[in-house]
C-alpha cells in the first residue's frame, strides 16, 4: 500500500459524487477509503470498472488505484481517517421529499468517535444537519463532528469541477467542526471562494441554487416558445440578455426541457419544504409544470412538418439527460419516446453511451417504451426516417455529415430540440431545419418553371 503525503480521507458512497470525490482527493495526494454497501459494486470498482460514463473518471481511478481502497467494511477507514465525506443517494420519495434513509444509516451506524467528522456532501433538506446533530448527541456521541458541505459539481465535468470549484460552502453548528474541512479545501481553492455558514443555510443554499438554475432554464424555454410565435430568435435574445452581468450567460440555452438526477428532484424537494413549513411557492410549482410539458414542442414541430404522426417514422438522437454522461434519470428523452409512441409514431432511438439495458427499469415500468427500437448507430437510427429529432447534443450528432443523413432518411425534417445544430449546414444538405424558438431554415429550392 502506498503512503500519501496528506492525511487519509474517507468517502462514503460509491455512486457518481462519491467516485468523483474519491478520484479528486486521490489526485490531490490523499489516501482514500471509499465505503460502499453494495459488495458487487465494490468488487467491480476494485477491478477498475465504473458503472457509468463520466469523462476521465475511469482513468483517474486507475491512475490512483494504489491510493483508493474500496470496501463494504468501515474498520480500515474508521481506523485511519478523520473526515468522512458522505456521498450517499437521497432519492425522491413517492411524496416528493428526499428519502434520507441512507443518510441516517451512516449517521447512526458508522462507528465514529472523538476527532472524527461527518461531512455531508449529499443534497439534503434544510434541517437535516440539525436532526443529525441531535441524533449524534442523543447517542452520547457529542464529540463526533458534523459539517454540511454541499456538492455543486456537474455530471460530465465532475473532475474539473472538483479541482476548480466556484465556491465551497462549509456549514457547522458554530463549534469549529468545519475548520478541518476548510483546511483541506484550501489546497484547491482560495479563501474568498469558501463560505462558512450554519448547517441549515448551507443545506438551503444548495437546493436554492439548483432551483434557481432550473428556473432560469425554464424561463428561457418559455421565451423560446414566444419567439417561435413572434418570429424572434431565442439564441440572439439569450445572448443579449446574458450580456447583462446581473443575468449572465449560463443556463440560457433554450430547448425541450431540463433533466437529470438533480434539477427535478431538488425543485420538488424545495417545493416540499415550503409545504412542510406551511408556506407555498408559485414559482417552483410553475417550473415543474412548465418543464414537464416543454418536450411537447417536439410534437408541435413534427405535426407542423409532417402532418399526421400516425405511422410516421421518427429517429431520436440522444437518450442521456445531457452529453458526456450515460445518465438517463428524469431525462427529456423518456418523455419524448413515450409521447411519440402515444401518438402512434414508429420510434427508433440511439445514444452513444446509453444502451437499452440501461433503461431496463423504465422499459419495464412503461409498456410504450418496449415498442421503441434501440438502434446500434446513428446511421441505423436515421435510415428510412421521416424526421430526425435531436434530444441530446452529443458532439458526434452536432458534427454529423447532414448530406449523408439526408441520403439515409426517407423524409427531410430535422427538429433540433437543443438549438445545437448549425441551421445553415442542415439546410444546405437539403433538409428542413426547425429549432426551438429559432427561425426555421429550409434548403433553397429551384424555382418551378
Ligand atoms: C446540476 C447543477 O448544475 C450542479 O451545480 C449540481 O451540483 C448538480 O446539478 C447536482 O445537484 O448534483 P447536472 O445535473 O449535472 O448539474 O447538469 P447541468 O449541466 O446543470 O444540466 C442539467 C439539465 O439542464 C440538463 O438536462 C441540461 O441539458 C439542461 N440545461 C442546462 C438546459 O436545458 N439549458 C441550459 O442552459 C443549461
Amino acid at each position: 500500500m502506498s503512503r500519501s503525503e496528506f492525511e487519509p480521507v474517507a468517502v462514503v458512497g460509491g455512486g457518481y459524487v462519491g467516485l468523483v470525490t474519491a478520484a479528486g482527493f486521490a489526485e490531490l495526494g490523499h489516501e482514500v477509503h471509499c465505503l460502499e454497501a453494495d459488495a458487487d459494486k465494490v468488487a467491480s470498482l476494485a477491478r477498475g470498472r465504473v458503472p457509468f460514463f463520466e469523462p476521465g473518471l475511469e482513468q483517474a481511478l486507475a491512475k490512483h488505484r494504489d491510493r483508493i481502497h474500496f470496501s463494504t467494511e468501515p474498520a480500515a477507514a474508521v481506523g485511519a481517517c478523520g473526515l468522512f465525506f458522505v456521498c450517499v443517494g437521497t432519492p425522491r420519495s413517492q411524496t416528493g421529499e428526499a428519502d434520507l434513509d441512507a443518510v441516517y444509516t451512516v449517521v447512526d451506524d458508522l462507528p465514529l468517535g472523538a476527532g472524527q467528522t461527518i461531512v455531508m456532501k449529499s443534497t439534503v433538506p434544510p434541517g437535516t444537519g440539525i436532526e443529525c446533530r441531535k441524533r449524534l448527541d442523543g447517542q452520547g456521541r457529542e464529540e463526533v463532528g458534523y459539517v454540511s458541505c454541499p456538492e455543486f459539481l456537474r455530471e460530465s465535468s465532475g473532475l474539473s469541477d472538483f479541482i476548480k470549484p466556484d465556491r465551497v460552502v462549509i456549514g457547522d453548528a458554530g463549534n469549529g467542526a468545519g475548520d478541518a474541512v476548510e483546511e483541506i479545501y484550501l489546497r484547491i481553492t482560495s479563501q474568498d471562494r469558501i463560505l462558512r455558514t450554519d448547517l441549515t443555510s448551507a443545506e438551503t443554499l444548495k437546493l436554492a441554487s439548483n432551483a434557481f438554475l432550473a428556473t432560469k432554464i425554464t424561463f428561457i424555454n418559455e421565451i423560446a416558445n414566444l419567439c417561435d410565435r413572434a418570429g424572434a430568435d431565442v439564441t440572439t435574445v439569450a445572448e443579449g440578455m446574458g450580456m447583462d452581468p446581473r443575468i449572465g450567460f449560463s443556463c440560457l440555452r433554450a430547448g425541450i426541457g431540463f433533466g437529470g438526477s438533480c434539477f427535478g428532484k431538488d425543485v420538488t424537494a424545495l417545493a416540499h419544504e415550503f409545504e412542510r413549513h406551511g408556506s407555498d411557492t408559485e414559482i417552483l410549482d410553475a417550473v415543474l409544470r412548465s418543464n414537464e410539458r416543454q418536450w411537447r414542442r417536439v410534437l408541435d414541430k413534427l405535426v407542423e412538418g409532417l402532418g399526421s404522426l400516425e405511422g410516421a417514422s421518427v429517429a431520436v438522437l440522444g437518450l442521456a439527460f445531457k452529453p458526456n454522461t450515460s445518465n438517463t434519470r428524469d431525462a427529456t428523452s423518456l418523455r419524448v419516446l413515450k409521447g411519440l409512441r402515444a401518438e402512434g409514431v414508429d420510434v427508433r432511438a440511439f445514444d452513444p453511451e446509453v444502451r437499452r439495458e440501461a433503461l431496463v427499469h423504465d422499459v419495464n415500468a412503461d409498456a410504450t417504451l418496449r415498442e421503441v427500437t434501440f438502434a446500434a448507430s446513428t446511421g441505423e437510427c436515421v435510415a428510412g426516417a421521416d424526421a430526425v429529432v435531436l434530444v441530446t447534443e452529443w458532439p458526434e450528432f452536432v458534427d454529423l455529415d447532414w448530406s449523408e443523413v439526408r441520403r439515409a432518411m426517407a423524409g427531410r425534417l430535422v427538429v433540433d430540440g437543443r438549438n445545437a445544430l448549425d441551421p445553415t449546414a442542415v439546410s444546405a444538405a437539403g433538409l428542413d431545419y426547425v429549432g426551438v424558438g429559432r427561425p426555421a431554415s429550409r434548403p433553397e429550392r429551384m424555382p418551378v418553371s
